[in-house]
């Protein structure tokens, strides 16, 4: 990075990725937790510079991953790999992804994985496909069709006996539930990986104007309450109105959230909200509900000098997964 200007890499990311950016802001902006100057410490821009200036870019930073048994280990998540259109085709790309792992493996990760579509880029690099993200975008095609599963699930007759409650991240009021509300995430995290220690749920539960949706039961006593479901709407500057982490009991509970955030919090330019969650987008797929777009995760496994130094292990949980590994990714601390 020493002779490439930080603006001119944020330039190259944004024209490289100006379809895909939403809500009218620059990819850039989109993902302050990667870009912001201030976690420069885990941003690794590796840039290739010749004489002809800069060719591209991508992203790298650790992220803790932990299993429900405490076990833990790192991985490096890539992102926003690009090549300037002159240079494309010419092995760059590949260079790149090679220049991260080196990283990840400087940093002592197990693996590596990212978000794509690019099946064949990333394959070829010797990344394996495990697991999806979705993004659903609630325009008004899309509403119709939600009001009409909420109807046909009959879910109503539900809404009384359950309480529907939002709480704004850093208020104080979360607190009493924040160890009730751990333990729904860890029993029914959609599958086996957890990707938040407890301390990181504690740190993203301090990001400020986050807002966490529940519905439960047993309001009378915090200590009993049973959750149905969970989710999370914004994340700070990060994410804005973009929902978030669902976690439920069955996914027909999640209507009962949404239909709450609807009402409640989607503006009048009803375009602008964003659901990004696997089980619950495959839920919305089963009722002919089109998905905005879906990303697929790719994982490679690194070979030694992990800090864990597992390689093998993690090879052998992941395989295990391979066909319901669900992964929400965070900032590391
Ligand atoms: C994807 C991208 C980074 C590839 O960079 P590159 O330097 O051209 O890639 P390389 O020269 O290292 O590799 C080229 C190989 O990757 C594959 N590839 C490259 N771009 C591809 C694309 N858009 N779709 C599918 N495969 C692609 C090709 O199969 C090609 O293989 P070949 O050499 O057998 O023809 C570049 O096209 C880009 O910046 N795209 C826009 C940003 C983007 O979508 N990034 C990926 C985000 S997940």
């Amino acid at each position: 990075m020493k002779d490439v200007l930080v603006s001119d890499v944020y330039a190259l990311i944004n024209r490289c990725f100006a379809n895909v950016s939403y809500n009218g802001y620059q990819h850039v902006e989109n993902f302050p937790h990667v870009f912001s100057p201030a976690n420069s410490s885990f941003l690794c821009v590796e840039a290739l510079e010749g004489s002809i200036g800069l060719q591209g870019a991508c992203t790298v930073y650790p992220t803790s991953w932990y299993l429900p048994s405490g076990l833990g280990f790192q991985g490096a998540c890539v992102g926003n790999v690009c090549v300037d259109v002159p240079f494309r085709n010419q092995g760059i790309g590949q260079k790149l992804l090679q220049y991260a792992e080196e990283k990840a493996q400087q940093w002592g990760c197990c693996f590596v994985y990212l978000f794509s579509d690019l099946s064949e880029f990333y394959e070829k690099a010797g990344y394996r496909p495990y697991g999806a993200e979705n993004f659903v975008q609630l325009n008004p095609d899309f509403l119709v069709q939600f009001w009409k599963i909420l109807k046909n699930e009959g879910l109503k007759n539900h809404k009384d006996s359950w309480d529907v409650q939002a709480f704004v991240t850093k208020e104080g009021r979360m607190s009493p539930f924040l160890n009730v509300l751990w333990s729904f995430i860890i029993q029914y995290s959609s599958h086996c990986f957890c990707l938040l220690s407890f301390q990181d749920f504690i740190k993203m539960m301090q990001i400020p104007d986050m807002e966490v949706f529940m519905i439960f039961n047993n309001r009378e006593n915090y200590k009993d309450i049973d959750i149905q479901a969970c989710c999370f709407l914004g994340k700070g500057s990060d994410f804005q109105n973009v929902i978030h982490g669902f976690y439920f009991k069955k996914p027909e509970v999640c209507l009962i959230l949404l239909d709450f955030i609807v009402k409640n919090r989607v503006p009048k330019d009803q375009g602008q909200f964003i659901i990004m969650t696997s089980q619950l987008t495959a839920f919305f797929k089963a009722q002919n509900c089109s998905l905005f777009t879906t990303y697929k995760m790719f994982i490679k496994i690194l070979d030694g000098h992990g800090k864990f130094d597992e390689p093998r292990f993690c090879k052998d949980v992941l395989d295990k997964h391979e066909h319901d590994l669900d992964v929400h990714s965070f900032q590391s601390s």
